[in-house]
């Protein structure tokens, strides 16, 4: 069975482009595949090194995701700083990073860019880390979006460099695992692009039903089509795409149909699909609150997720160990 594992940031909260792309995704994926889904807490502080924030942030994503599907009797959910070892196998492997390579990588100079008083030691070994995460568990697939794929290709990298370095076949590379064209593109509210790509473009999992309702009314549109049957424009179609995701095939045509005849009001059909969208969000805003206030239940799922993978991170760091030559007296 193939290995599959995703890191997820600590920071941001899930919108409805990531309900419908990724996580429908992961949460079919889980049945199929071993999956390991983890909170990268420690990479969080490589940008957000704020000790007020950090646990808060985990426990929310954490929270989202298991309201919005993961099941940890499934999959193996943790959080990274949970599995320690991880640390120690990135120390190792950062033995063969040239740090050359390191500071060419995109993702370093544009934060360097953005944040030149905050230049860490972290930010610059964040791919090693990030490898770490991934070759420890012999991970054969990687679900990533663009901006990670370098990290990936340099995880690849890595792999073969020890491999031949030691001569051995030890680290298998990582593929990018790509869901293709299942993978369910959610439009903005801001009439053009994805949503998330832009602040205030994006319906949030936690967003109120006051939130939920503003945000769509307010959503751009356009003056209405002046004849039968005329093509849409990106704000109206957005309009449609998202209610083809939440309404039923019955008011998307009522809709359409009004559209094609020149006499829709937007304003019904934004009504309508706030409403089909409250009641797609509301029930998954409460599980979020019920899961993100149970103590009890966070505890046991992140102890028995870290339990899953620190035993093959710790195998993996004793392999390694072994074959860098450090030998217990
Ligand atoms: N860097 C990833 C991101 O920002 C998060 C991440 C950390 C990750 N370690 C990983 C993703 C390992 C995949 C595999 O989204």
């Amino acid at each position: 069975m193939e290995t599959v594992l995703s890191g997820i940031r600590s920071t941001g909260r899930l919108h409805l482009g990531n309900y419908f792309g990724a996580l429908k995704n992961f949460i079919k994926m889980q049945h199929d595949a071993r999956c390991f889904f983890f909170i990268a807490d420690y990479h969080s502080l490589t940008t957000h090194p704020d000790p007020r924030l950090l646990h808060d942030n985990v426990r929310n994503v954490l929270s989202e995701y298991l309201a919005a599907g993961l099941d940890p009797d499934v999959a193996t959910i943790y959080v990274q700083s949970d599995v320690p070892q991880v640390a120690e196998l990135s120390m190792l492997l950062s033995m063969h990073a040239p740090v050359g390579e390191l500071e060419r990588t995109a993702s370093f100079k544009e934060k360097i860019r953005k944040h030149p008083d905050n230049v860490n030691a972290g930010l610059l070994t964040y791919p090693v880390l990030m490898a770490a995460d991934i070759l420890q568990h012999r991970a054969d697939k990687v679900p990533v979006g663009k901006d990670q794929e370098q990290h990936l290709e340099m995880t690849r990298v890595y792999a073969r460099r020890f491999n031949s370095f030691y001569s051995v076949d030890y680290f298998k590379e990582p593929q990018a695992y790509n869901f293709g064209t299942e993978l369910v593109k959610v439009p903005g509210l801001d009439g053009s692009g994805k949503m998330g790509k832009s602040e205030g473009n994006g319906l949030y999992l936690s967003d109120s039903d006051a939130d939920i309702r503003k945000k769509v009314m307010r959503a751009v549109s356009d003056s209405g089509p002046t004849e039968p049957n005329q093509p849409m424009a990106e704000p109206i179609a957005n309009l449609f795409t998202l209610l083809r995701l939440v309404s039923t095939p019955e008011i998307v045509k009522h809709f359409t149909d009004a559209y094609n005849r020149c006499e829709i009001r937007y304003g019904d059909l934004k009504k309508q699909l706030a409403e089909d969208i409250v009641a797609l969000i509301a029930p998954i805003r409460e599980r979020i609150e019920a899961i993100r206030a149970d103590d009890a239940y966070l505890h046991r799922v992140t102890k028995e997720g870290a339990e899953r993978a620190s035993e093959s991170s710790a195998a993996t760091l004793a392999d390694v160990r072994e074959i860098m030559g450090i030998h217990r007296f």
